[in-house]
């Protein structure tokens, strides 16, 4: 499986439930790289969607606990071992935080945007993959900038 996230200097990923920044051009990568994919997140991340809507395109598998939570056009899973074996290899993992943790060491590539900034009163955060051995990176784009906010992508291979 691959997993796909935006970090900040700190590897912070968002705070009070939404994402450190929106930058257009990262979300047009996010689309291209996800379409024809299933993707894999916390019932809190969906909320931060427009309208709470899942993506589409793409299956949505939905963590969630709550039996009542049905949103029309995703599937939803009380439990990691049901979502797995519902996913298939070629998933992408897109958060939030909880997520990120529980499938890191399923995934074997991560597309890691990198925001040049360090926001301040963040509350969650996506683990450092320089602290983790088993992680290489592997591509590391050029500094970009849109809106104002600087940025560069890249990749990191588990090993
Ligand atoms: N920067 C980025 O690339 C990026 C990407 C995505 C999200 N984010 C940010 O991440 C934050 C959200 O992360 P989060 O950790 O608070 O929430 P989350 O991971 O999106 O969702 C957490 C919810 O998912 C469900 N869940 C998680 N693990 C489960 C399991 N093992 N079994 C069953 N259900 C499970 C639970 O839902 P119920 O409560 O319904 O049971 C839980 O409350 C937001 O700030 C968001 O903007 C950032």
């Amino acid at each position: 499986m691959n997993v796909i996230v935006a970090v900040d200097r700190n590897w912070a990923i968002g705070r009070d439930g939404d994402q450190l920044v929106y930058i257009p051009e990262d979300l047009k990568r996010f689309k291209a790289l996800t379409t024809g994919h299933p993707v894999i997140l916390g019932r809190k991340t969906l909320a931060t969607f427009p309208g709470g809507r899942p993506l589409k395109g793409r299956r949505n598998l939905i963590l969630s606990r709550n039996s009542g939570f049905s949103p029309e056009g995703a599937e939803v899973f009380s439990n990691l071992d049901a979502l797995l074996a519902a996913a298939s290899e070629d998933a992408f993992v897109i958060g939030g935080a909880s997520v990120y943790a529980a499938l890191l060491d399923r995934c074997g590539t991560a597309y890691v945007t990198k925001i040049l900034h360090a926001f301040p009163d963040v509350d969650c955060w996506f683990p450092n993959l320089d602290a983790r051995p088993e992680w290489h990176l592997t591509e590391e784009g050029p500094e970009m900038e849109d809106k104002g906010i600087k940025f560069r992508y890249t990749t990191y291979k588990r090993v």
